[in-house]
């Protein structure tokens, strides 16, 4: 089998989260007048969730995670249900695993969707990101095929299978909210408080 090489690269979909890494590490007194446009950044960010509709506050199911007041939560956080990965299994077999094979690993046109190096290609983006990437992309011979809820229930299975913890609350199936959510290759070692540990 061989396949167009459109190969559209996971940088593609890094600009959010590069944006963000900037902001966390701009320190320095040159950066001042970055961080004075953070600042209205923010401001608009917060304006805007004030004005739409549709804005669901950050942190619909738990409240704020702890003090610090940082990004909400990472596909470490238990993200998906059980239930919910096995519904995205379905899915995946009857519209991935053609050419992703049954071990995600992919093949010789096909990348993996499993592993360090898919990992790596992700890690820092949002799954608002990688939800929006297979919604536009995949599978790749249709397009637009899956309903909202089959891309969810699908990247659950794809979290499961790269052994991210499932939890209690199903990933949603709107990408806005999904941004909410990082991809972190690595367990954050971030002190955790311990009102956020069950
Ligand atoms: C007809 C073959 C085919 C099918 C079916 C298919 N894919 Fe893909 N997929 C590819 C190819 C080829 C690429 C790399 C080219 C590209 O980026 O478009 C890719 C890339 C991807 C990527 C990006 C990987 C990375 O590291 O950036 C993801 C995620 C993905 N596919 C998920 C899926 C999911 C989920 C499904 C099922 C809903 C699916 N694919 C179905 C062929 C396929």
């Amino acid at each position: 089998m061989s396949f167009p090489r459109r190969r559209v690269s996971a940088s593609e979909f890094r600009s959010s989260g590069d944006l963000r890494h900037k902001q966390r590490t701009a320190h320095s007194e040159k950066d001042v007048n970055i961080k004075i446009a953070n600042l209205s950044f923010v401001a608009l960010t917060v304006t805007a969730s004030l004005l739409a509709p549709h804005a669901r506050p950050a942190y619909p199911q738990e409240g704020p995670p702890s003090s610090s007041g940082q990004e909400s939560r990472s596909v470490w956080d238990g993200v998906y249900t059980v239930e919910q990965s096995g519904r995205g299994h379905s899915v995946y077999r009857s519209q991935c695993e053609t050419c992703h094979g049954e071990t995600l690993a992919g093949g010789d046109e096909v990348p993996p969707i499993a592993g360090g190096q898919f990992l790596a290609n992700w890690t820092g983006l949002t799954v608002g990101d990688l939800f929006e990437r297979v919604r536009k992309t995949m599978p790749l011979n249709n397009p637009g095929k899956l309903t909202p809820q089959q891309n969810a229930d699908v990247l659950a299975y794809l979290f499961d299978f790269n052994m991210f913890p499932a939890g209690k609350t199903e990933l949603a199936d709107k990408a806005e909210v999904l941004k909410q959510i990082r991809i972190e290759a690595n367990k954050p070692d971030r002190d955790r408080d311990s009102n956020n540990e069950k």
